[in-house]
This record gives C-alpha cells, structure tokens and sequence, in this order.
C-alpha cells in the first residue's frame, strides 16, 4: 500500500541557461515597484546585473536595491521592514546565495504584519504568522540552500544565547522561481564546495527522513544522481556550464524535497551550532555530513526496525559508487560512508576548530541539537561524538 502524504505548494519554476533575460518581463506580472535584495557580492555589478539595469530602466522599472550581508539576523529584517513599509514595492524579487533569498522571503512576509520578527520565528516567537507576503521572486546565484522552492526562511542571531530558526508558512514558498545556472558560473570554489555540500546532505536527508514518501523519494533521487555527476567537476572547475547546471537542478530539487519531506540530525547541528557560532550553514552541514551519516547507519543496524532506512542508505551506495560488484548491501553502505569521507577531504571542508568551536563546548551544542527526521534517533553522547571528530 502507497503511504500516505501530501505535498506542498511549488513556485512557478522558469529553469534553463539565459532564463535570466525574463526577469523583468516576470518582474511585470507584479508590478513596477522592485526591492531588488542581493547578497554581499552584488549580482548588479556582474555581466547579467548590469544587462538587466539597462532593461529594467528601459522598461521603466522603479529599483531600489538592498544588500545583505551574511545570513540574516533578526534585526536586520526589522530595520528592512521599517526602511520599506510606508513606501511598499509591488515585488520583492531575491538574487543571491540562500541568505539573499532568506532575507527577501522574511522581508515579504513581515512587509505586512505589525511586530518583530522574532516574535514569529519557530522555537523562538509565540506569534503565529498569517501567511500574508507582497509577490516574492527568487533568483539563485548559488546552488545550495534551495531557499527558492521552500516555505521557510532561516533567521538567526550568533552568540551565547543565538538562535537560527525558520520563519515558515506555506504560503512563503516563492511566486517564482527563476533557476539560471549562469549566474552560478562565478561563485567561488569554497562556496560552491559548501553549498553543494548543504544541498547533497538536503537530499540525502530528504530521501532518508521518517516523513518521505513516493514523490519526495523520486525526486531526490534524481536530484542525488544530477550531485554525483556535477558536485567535484563544478568545484574544480566552475566554468563548466555542464556540471553548474546540475547543481543548480540538483539544489532546486533539494528545495522541494527537504520542503515536504523534512531533514535529518546534521540540518540539527546547522541550527544548534549555527545559532551559537559564526560558521556558515553549507560549511557545518558539509564537514559533519559523512561522520553523522556513519553514526546514524550504525544505530539503525543495532535497531529492530532499522531495516527500510539501511535499504534506503544502500540504493544511495548503488548510485554513488562506481563499482558495486558482487558485494552485499552492508559492505556497499560503509563505502558509501568512505566515499563521504573522501569527498569532505577532496572538497577541502575545515573542522569546526576554526569556528571557534572547542571541546568544552560540545555538550552544550549536542544538548541543544534535535535529530529531526533523521531515521534514527541520536543521543547527547553521539552527537557529541559527531562533532568531536569534526573539530
Ligand atoms: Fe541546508
């Protein structure tokens, strides 16, 4: 019998090289007022930026351009928010990494209600948000997050007592998403290799979750296979229109999964350690992926009804791994983790010891991190294992 499920809202999706050229054309459907929000490497001041300046002026568009940078924290929406209310535009249209597109998606929503955002956020406010927004586009410049097909928006505030938790309603999930894989082309290998990380473990996270299902599990994997064949060659060369493309798919598809089918133990870490240290989310989700997958395959062989999910662990060996041969699914699941080993090493992921993150300060990340979804539960000593291993 098919296990029952729903899925979510998805954007109007427009994917493909060059889709950027219709961004004012979309653009119009809404009006011609723009909050343009991009991240700190500006998409105005790239080739495409500036082509589409010339358009939007010609179009008569109304631009007005907002920069964030680094992942946006509470306050910085408040004072978005205040700067636009009382001259609203008829659009918010995001180009940028996850945190450009997080930032335009909060912005949208809270342009409409009274109140600060933390007020609203989950595990932090006590404020339920109506689901109202102004029309939101988002335009990936990164292939990672997958923020332009989810309904959250990731808010934090680092320090002893910070937090980094969703503003999420499902009518958050963007009017569009515009997926142009040339705008990729620039980013820079550290960030392509930590993006690509946080999208691989977004999948593989989404297809392994307690709450997948049929249409999830489809889709992850072809969002996993587009991984495996773009992640390294896109690192390693970041002008091979191939590899850039399938990561932009494969980053989109992991938006739409982790959307309706939730994540796993190391997106636990990104939001407990993360809201603690400066660390950016591709980067924590990257290193910790092969040592929390180790430790969360061991725990399901000790568990009676661990078996669907080493299934499960052992159709990602199968694609991952070139040579299966006549070996049993136990022997191609632990390569399947040496692979994640290998590939943390090849992609050059630092530890956490250059977060600031010390010894004594495990216990009090691992006490604070939730499993999620993850298809078996991790104790405080386990996750404490997890991370040190990865300092
Ligand atoms: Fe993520």
């Amino acid at each position: 019998m098919i296990k029952s499920f729903g899925f979510g809202k998805l954007p109007l999706i427009f994917f493909g090289a060059g889709k950027v050229e219709q961004l004012s054309q979309l653009i119009r459907r809404y009006g011609e007022k723009i909050l343009l929000v991009t991240g700190k490497f500006s998409f105005l001041n790239t080739p495409a930026g500036i082509r589409f300046r010339e358009i939007a002026e010609k179009e008569g568009l109304n631009l007005s351009s907002l920069v964030i940078s680094g992942e946006p924290s509470d306050l910085m929406i408040d004072d978005a928010v205040s700067a636009y209310r009382n001259d609203m535009p008829d659009v918010i249209v995001a180009i940028g990494g996850g945190s450009a597109m997080d930032a335009g998606k909060a912005i949208s929503a809270m342009i409409t209600v009274e109140g600060n955002i933390k007020n609203f956020l989950e595990g932090v406010g006590y404020l339920d948000h109506p689901g109202t927004k102004i029309p939101f586009i988002a335009v990936p410049a990164t292939s990672g997050t997958g923020s332009e097909a989810t309904k959250n928006a990731v808010i934090s505030r680092i320090g002893e007592d910070g937090f980094k938790k969703s503003l999420r309603h499902d009518n958050f999930v963007p009017d569009i998403a515009l997926v142009d894989p040339e705008l990729t082309i620039t980013c820079p290998p550290d960030i392509t290799a930590a993006s690509g990380m946080d999208c691989f473990t977004q999948l593989a996270e989404a297809y392994l979750s307690t709450k997948s299902n049929l249409y999830t599990d489809a889709l992850a994997i072809e969002g996993l296979k587009a991984v495996k064949a773009s992640l390294v060659k896109a690192y390693l060369d970041g002008s091979d229109t191939e590899a850039r493309s399938g990561m932009a798919f494969a980053a989109l598809t992991s938006g739409i999964c982790l959307a309706n089918a939730g994540l796993g133990v190391v997106h636990g870490f990104a939001s407990s350690a993360g809201g603690l240290y400066e660390i950016p989310h591709g980067l924590i989700c990257g290193t910790l992926m092969a040592v929390s997958n180790e430790l969360t395959v061991k725990r399901l062989r000790e568990k009676k009804d661990g078996q669907t999910a080493l299934d499960k662990y052992a159709v990602l060996a199968k694609l991952f791994l070139s040579d299966t041969g006549a070996k049993d699914d136990n022997e191609l699941t632990d390569e399947f983790i040496e692979y994640l080993h290998k590939l943390t090493a090849e992609l050059r992921l630092p530890g956490l010891k250059e977060a600031g993150i010390t010894e004594s300060s495990l216990e009090k990340i691992a006490l604070i991190t939730e499993c999620k979804n993850n298809p078996v539960e991790l104790d405080t000593p386990d996750l404490m294992e997890i991370l040190h291993r990865r300092l």
